[in-house]
């Protein structure tokens, strides 16, 4: 199939086209570089063979947009492209709901005048705020939503369950993302977070190749294993296959899907598989709790086993592994 890959510069697009390429579909990739490189897709087709067709364009400049969709027969989309930094998203929540809406609501109107039916949407456990764990798709979404970026997520997919109830031909999945970590296993592509790392991951891969001292631990003092927050994440390689999946197993209706592993781990317990990994010690201090955070979430994953025939299959050192292998080969990103 031609799939129009929207953010597909990114971290999760990039690793998506691989998977993609390798699962012989053709990849159209639309995106603005805002929060990625050009480097990334040569990275693909040095992994795959294939260059990617790419636009350096913004989805919300819907002419330019079309003339894509007139260009290719466009068979379906997965759409990645977004703001994604939680803490920047209170600091300027228009910017968010201007680009996250906006670009989405421009992305619908072109697939209609297309007439192209099937979508693969980035949601995020974010839209559960604080429903009990684990999560599964019934839990309650939308309710003790933190910040600004959560918000478009869970706003998006009620346009998507809207939009797909208006018409039955519509094919619409959210892939309801657990935390993604990791990379490809050549060391090629990888997470390059601009400037100090929000997440906890790319921040223990900086800390280990010393472009950082010390990694701090946002609170130890939870109701968890050992005090620390636990969370449920997912190698990015087996999030790229959900994604195929969701394309491979598409139905018409409206559906939100978790892609989680279903196990949860202590931010202690990644660091140190990240030290076994890279046989680096990660020297972390005890900081207050992080405003906003949970203390624990992980996800039922059973939906996305039975409609998808989709579960994780790399583990916690599998990830660890391989962000070290990108980062110790890429200290300073694709730079
Ligand atoms: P990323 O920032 O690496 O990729 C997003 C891409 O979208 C970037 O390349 C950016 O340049 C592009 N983009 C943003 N706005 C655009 C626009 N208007 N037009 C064209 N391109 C635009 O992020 P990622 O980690 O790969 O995440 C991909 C998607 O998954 C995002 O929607 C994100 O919110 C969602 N998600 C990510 C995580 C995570 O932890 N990484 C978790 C849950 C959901
Ligand atoms: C964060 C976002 C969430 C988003 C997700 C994407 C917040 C409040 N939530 O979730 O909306 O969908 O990223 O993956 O930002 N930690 C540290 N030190 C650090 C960084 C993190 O101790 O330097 C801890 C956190 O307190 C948390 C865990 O590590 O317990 C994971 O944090 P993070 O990677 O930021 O992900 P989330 O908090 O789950």
């Amino acid at each position: 199939m031609n799939i129009l890959v929207t953010g597909g510069a990114g971290y999760i697009g990039s690793h998506t086209l691989v998977t993609l390429i390798e699962a012989g579909h053709t990849p159209i990739v639309v995106d603005s570089l805002h929060n990625s490189s050009r480097v990334s897709l040569e990275r693909v087709a040095q992994i795959t063979g294939v260059q990617p067709n790419f636009y350096q364009l913004d989805i919300r400049d819907k002419a330019a947009l079309s003339e894509i969709f007139s260009q290719h027969a466009i068979d379906a989309v997965i759409h990645f492209a977004g703001l994604k930094a939680v803490g920047e998203s209170s600091v300027k929540p228009l910017l968010y709901y201007q680009n996250n809406l906006d670009s989405t609501l421009i992305l619908l109107e072109v697939m209609q005048a297309h007439g192209v039916k099937k979508l693969v949407f980035s949601s995020s456990a974010t839209v559960y705020g604080s429903a009990p764990i684990p999560y599964t798709e019934s839990s309650p979404a939308g309710q003790g939503i933190t910040n600004p970026y959560g918000q478009t997520k869970y706003i998006i997919e009620c346009i998507l369950r809207d939009v797909a109830a208006s018409d039955d031909s519509l094919e619409f999945t959210a892939l309801r993302y657990f935390n993604p970590i990791g990379a490809h296993s050549s060391g090629l592509i990888g997470e390059d977070p601009s400037g100090i790392p929000n997440n906890l991951m790319p921040y223990i891969a900086q800390v280990a190749v010393g472009v950082r001292d010390t990694l701090g631990v946002f609170g130890d003092d939870y109701d968890t294993t050992d005090g620390t927050g636990v969370r449920d994440y997912i190698h990015v390689d087996d999030l790229a296959e959900g994604h195929v999946a969701a394309l491979t197993h598409s139905k018409p209706g409206f559906r939100a899907i978790n892609l989680g592993s279903g196990n949860g781990t202590s931010v202690l317990e990644l660091v140190h598989a990240f030290e076994r990994a890279s046989g680096r010690a990660i020297p972390y201090t005890i900081l207050p709790r992080r405003a906003g955070d949970l203390p624990e979430f992980y996800a039922d994953a059973t939906i996305a086993s039975q409609a998808l025939n989709w579960h994780s299959s790399r583990t916690i050192d599998d990830a660890c592994r391989d962000t070290w292998n990108w980062q110790s080969k890429n200290p300073q990103g694709y730079n």
